[in-house]
């Protein structure tokens, strides 16, 4: 049984261990390959500043907030391990500030000590009106990635340096079932309409003195479209700013100056920062994460894919959820080929 996984950010990677984890031992035939063009520190979830937080305004979705959930509480449950520091694991905490009242989120029950701002420390941020505080996860995917793999690695799943051209090239090479996890690019292995880029840039700073995540929302510009500030292990990340439809991957001087200035004007100390590196991406934006199988038609012959891709802004605060459900969906193709039995739920 050979699977490949297309895709090795945040998605691909942990798909695959998931996929490891849970059916190496159950179906001794099974080969795990993962073919990508890029690999950590180049991949779009590298970049990301890996902070846990669903959008604000995500009430819809039940299912996303299913799969936010087990992410968390996952990876709450390795926080105190010694993996953590390797995965780049930490807590944190911090503000999320709004110009009017706004409906309390989904995750506020996920997170920890999910409150209001009280009136003494809105005085911190002028022009801001509402907040929420809470403590959150950071998970570094410059840490993560690295670590996915040494895992994969040590569990015999083969890498390949490529660029796919199609699901029909991987079937023909003797591939039983494709799991795409390709991200922005999805559309170019079947378009996918409902899949826009959300270009984001970030400036990232040395500035140590920051503890606290500050989140700004303005009712205008949309998700991640106003400044916000996160610090890092290493470095903290400026940004605030996301355009749909925009497919460069090139920083705009614009959108630097836009960034600088709108995060000294809510924390003028960050005027002393040094800057130490730019960096712009695309979120695989999308009305919500497809997440399915489909059966394509190989020649005369059927083959199997699950998709598990378009998770926009959320990525690493959604991807261990997403990972599970998709080893489902694999473990259904492996009862229908008889080759594994239905788990027993445990007791
Ligand atoms: P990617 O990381 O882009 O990986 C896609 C993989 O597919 C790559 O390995 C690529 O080479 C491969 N690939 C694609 N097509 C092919 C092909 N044809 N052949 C071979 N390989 C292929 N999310 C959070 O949860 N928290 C944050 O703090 C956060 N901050 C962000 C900040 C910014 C500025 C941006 C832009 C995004 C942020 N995100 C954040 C969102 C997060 O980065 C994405 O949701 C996540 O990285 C998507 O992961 P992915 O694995 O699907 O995609
Ligand atoms: C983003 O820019 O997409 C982002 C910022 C903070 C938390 C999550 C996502």
């Amino acid at each position: 049984m050979r699977v490949a996984v297309l895709g090795a950010g945040v998605i691909g990677l942990s798909t695959a261990l998931c996929l490891h984890q849970q059916y190496h031992s159950l179906v001794p035939s099974l080969q795990l390959e993962v073919y990508a063009d890029h690999y950590t520190p180049n991949t779009t979830s590298d970049g990301a500043a890996g902070l846990w937080q669903p959008y604000v305004s995500d009430q819809g979705d039940l299912q996303e907030t299913l799969w936010n959930k087990e992410t968390f509480d996952h990876l709450l449950g390795l926080l105190c391990s010694p993996a953590a520091q390797d995965m780049g694991l930490f807590l944190i905490s911090g503000y999320n500030l709004f110009t009017q009242p706004v409906p309390d989120p989904s995750w506020k029950n996920i997170v920890l000590g999910f409150r209001n701002l009280t009136p003494k420390e809105l005085e911190l941020f002028p022009g801001y009106s509402y907040g929420w505080f809470n403590t959150a996860l950071m998970l570094e995917c410059r840490s993560y990635l690295p670590w996915l793999t040494n895992k994969l690695t040590q569990g015999g799943v083969k890498f390949f340096h490529k660029k796919v051209e199609s699901f029909q090239e991987m079937f023909a090479q003797g591939v039983d079932v494709v799991i795409n996890c390709t991200g922005m690019r999805a559309g170019e292995l079947q378009p996918d309409p409902e899949l826009q880029p959300g270009r984001g840039q970030i400036i990232k700073v040395l500035a140590p003195w920051l503890k606290h995540f500050i989140i700004t929302h303005s009712t205008q510009s949309g998700i991640y479209n106003s400044p916000y500030i996160i610090p890092g292990s290493e470095f903290t990340v400026l940004g605030g700013i996301n355009q749909r439809g925009n497919w460069s991957e090139e920083n705009s001087a614009q959108d630097h100056k836009t960034i600088w200035e709108s995060c000294c004007r809510l924390l003028p100390a960050l005027q002393e920062a040094k800057v130490v590196q730019e960096w712009s991406g695309l979120r695989p934006t999308r009305p919500r994460v497809r997440l399915e199988r489909e059966t394509v038609a190989h020649g005369h012959l059927q083959a199997e894919v699950i998709h598990n891709y378009g998770h926009g802004g959320f990525g690493i605060t959604i991807h261990w959820g997403c990972a599970m459900a998709a080893a489902r969906l694999f473990g259904s193709i492996l009862q229908e080929k008889k080759l594994a039995r239905p788990r027993q739920p445990r007791l």
